[in-house]
């Protein structure tokens, strides 16, 4: 029909807006720093972000969801078959989140699997789930036995009282991996930093805790991300930590500073959000049905 139009992939794209200097000058920092008896640094903290998973085990995903978790599953050998007809792999469990149940999965209907992906603010649709939701997947993740992988790349975004992070759930300390990225608020998705919370309440039914696990294959197959890299991201959010734990001790010049860095993401953020609203206002003008 329009064999001549762009067609924009919405799944998996990049940013588009420079990194803040607070970043840039950080990492420049570090790695002269490098060069120097005092500053240099080999291996650090190890643990980074891969996640464990089996090869016989079955999957739950948001759908729709970010095409990485079904793709990863299927590399791993974990999907089993792609069943043609139904456009879906044997071994996994798609969970519906359409408007008519509140970009929500039916849980009732959902089978068990060994780890629910779980992202909110979700991409694709936006939609951040709601406290009363989040309790619900907590409450059916415990009583199946389930790990909650709680993807909360997005959580900069969430602009009513919906949760940032699954924690903010009573419960999900026992039963939730929290994975987030500096990609989304900060722009690092060439930098590349992201981070795993596993939390030793966290067992197997065993009662092994799942971080010695995560831990030792972190350590193996990882061993973390660059520390010049680190030193960026700690650039980014570490001053505007500090700031909101320590006030009082802290000089007028610094609280000047903190805030003109949070002012500088911030804007990053605004600059993504009102990209979404053009798109959101351009699709909705649109009459297909
Ligand atoms: C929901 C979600 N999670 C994770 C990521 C991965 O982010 P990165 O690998 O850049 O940290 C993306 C990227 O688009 C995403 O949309």
């Amino acid at each position: 029909m329009y064999p001549h139009a762009n067609v924009i992939d919405l799944g998996i794209g990049d940013t588009t807006q420079p990194l803040i200097t607070i970043v840039t000058s950080s990492m420049v920092d570090f790695v002269h720093g490098l060069s120097t008896a005092t500053g240099y640094k080999g291996y650090g903290p190890e643990q980074g972000e891969k996640l464990l998973m089996g090869p016989n085990l079955k999957i739950a995903v948001q759908d729709p969801s970010f095409p990485a978790y079904i793709d990863s599953s299927v590399i791993i050998g974990q999907a089993a078959k792609f069943v043609d007809k139904a456009g879906k792999y044997k071994n996994i469990e798609y969970m519906t989140c359409g408007p008519q149940s509140d970009f929500f999965p039916d849980l009732p209907t959902i089978s068990r699997t060994e780890p629910i992906f779980f992202n909110s603010p979700n991409n694709p649709t936006g939609h951040a789930a709601t406290r009363k939701q989040l309790e619900q997947l907590v409450d059916f993740a415990k009583v199946n036995g389930s790990i909650i992988i709680f993807d909360s790349a997005y959580s900069a975004y969430v602009t009513d009282d919906s949760p940032k992070s699954i924690y903010e759930t009573p419960g999900a300390r026992e039963v939730a991996i929290e994975v987030s990225s500096f990609s989304k608020f900060a722009g690092f998705t060439g930098v590349r930093l992201g981070w795993t919370v596993v939390l030793e309440e966290i067992l197997y039914s065993n009662g092994f805790p799942v971080v010695l696990d995560f831990n030792r294959i972190m350590c193996t197959c990882f061993n973390g991300a660059s520390n010049i890299t680190q030193a960026g991201g700690l650039g980014s959010c570490y001053h505007y930590v500090s700031f909101k734990l320590v006030p009082r001790f802290i000089s007028k010049y610094c609280e000047i500073m903190f805030w003109r860095i949070s002012q500088a993401m911030q804007s990053l953020v605004d600059h993504y959000m009102e990209n979404a609203r053009i798109l959101v206002g351009a699709l909705t003008s649109l009459v297909w049905w």
